[in-house]
């Protein structure tokens, strides 16, 4: 007999922001349609969230000249997708993905899981971790680790100025976890307030919400620079999930 041993977990949405153009990877498409292994970034990324118990469907804020999407993503049948038109910056497009959520008539305390696109490392225990002390707690939760390295602030020649303190400095991950009509007010709320913003939590954290940490691994990182491809290749590799049987379908 197969037995499930994933925690179940009250009924949640996946929003994925991927309407960026990766310009810091200088690459001829936006870095979630470069070629991983057989699958592009976005395949593998949303493969990590195949079979989690919960899971209502999955919101890809896309570029509003995105063709890529819907068809390299039309024979996926795992949890249903659905498209948002992304906005000019990552909290606008994760904004515009939360509209179509709250459009669903859900409770509006429901979770919504925010991960980027750009991620696709990220592990199914951290996932699952992340989605558990969520739903425990009051002001939502983000995937972290800490940091290792000794931290430099320096001037604007590079000299040093000083060593900065580790203690308790948390690089911020994704995915991050908050009630849907919370997470939709703060994104208006810094909007209002002209802030800039690079993750979620920052804006729940701007309306005086102390969201919970949880500590996972350092090998879900952000494919940004072109040096992070090879690596995401080799995590995965490490990870048991690469799939090199049939030819990239985008080369
Ligand atoms: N993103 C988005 N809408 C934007 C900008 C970013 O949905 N207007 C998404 C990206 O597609 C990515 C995630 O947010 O999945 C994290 O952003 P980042 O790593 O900065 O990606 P890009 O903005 O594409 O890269 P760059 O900043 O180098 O241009
Ligand atoms: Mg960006």
């Amino acid at each position: 007999m197969l037995v499930s041993h994933s925690p179940k977990f009250q009924p949640w949405w996946l929003i994925i922001p991927a309407a960026g153009f990766g310009q810091r990877m200088g690459a001829a498409r936006p870095k979630q349609y470069l070629a991983l292994d057989s699958r592009c970034v976005l395949e593998v990324t949303l493969s990590r969230f195949i079979g989690l118990p919960g899971l209502q469907g999955a919101v890809l804020a896309l570029a509003p000249d995105d063709a890529l999407a819907p068809a390299l993503l039309a024979n996926f049948k795992d949890f249903p997708l659905h498209y948002a038109v992304g906005g000019a910056t990552r909290s606008a497009s994760v904004r515009a993905a939360l509209h179509f959520v709250q459009q669903q008539c859900v409770d509006k305390h429901t979770m919504v899981l925010v991960h980027d696109a750009a991620r696709p490392c990220a592990r199914r225990l951290d996932i699952e971790a992340l989605l558990s002390c969520a739903f425990a707690s009051k002001d939502g939760a983000l995937l972290a680790t800490p940091v290792r390295d000794t931290l430099k602030q320096a001037d604007t020649d590079q000299q040093v100025l000083t060593t900065v303190s580790r203690a308790g400095v948390y690089h911020a991950l994704t995915p991050q976890a908050f009630a849907c009509d919370l997470l939709a007010h703060a994104l208006d709320f810094a909007e209002q307030a002209g802030c800039v913003l690079t993750d979620d939590s920052s804006a729940i954290e701007l309306l005086g919400k102390a969201p919970q940490l949880v500590v996972g691994h350092a090998d879900n990182i952000k494919i940004t620079h072109p040096d992070d491809l090879p690596l995401a290749r080799l995590i995965l590799q490490a990870q048991g999930h690469w799939h090199s049987a049939q030819v990239p379908l985008l080369g």
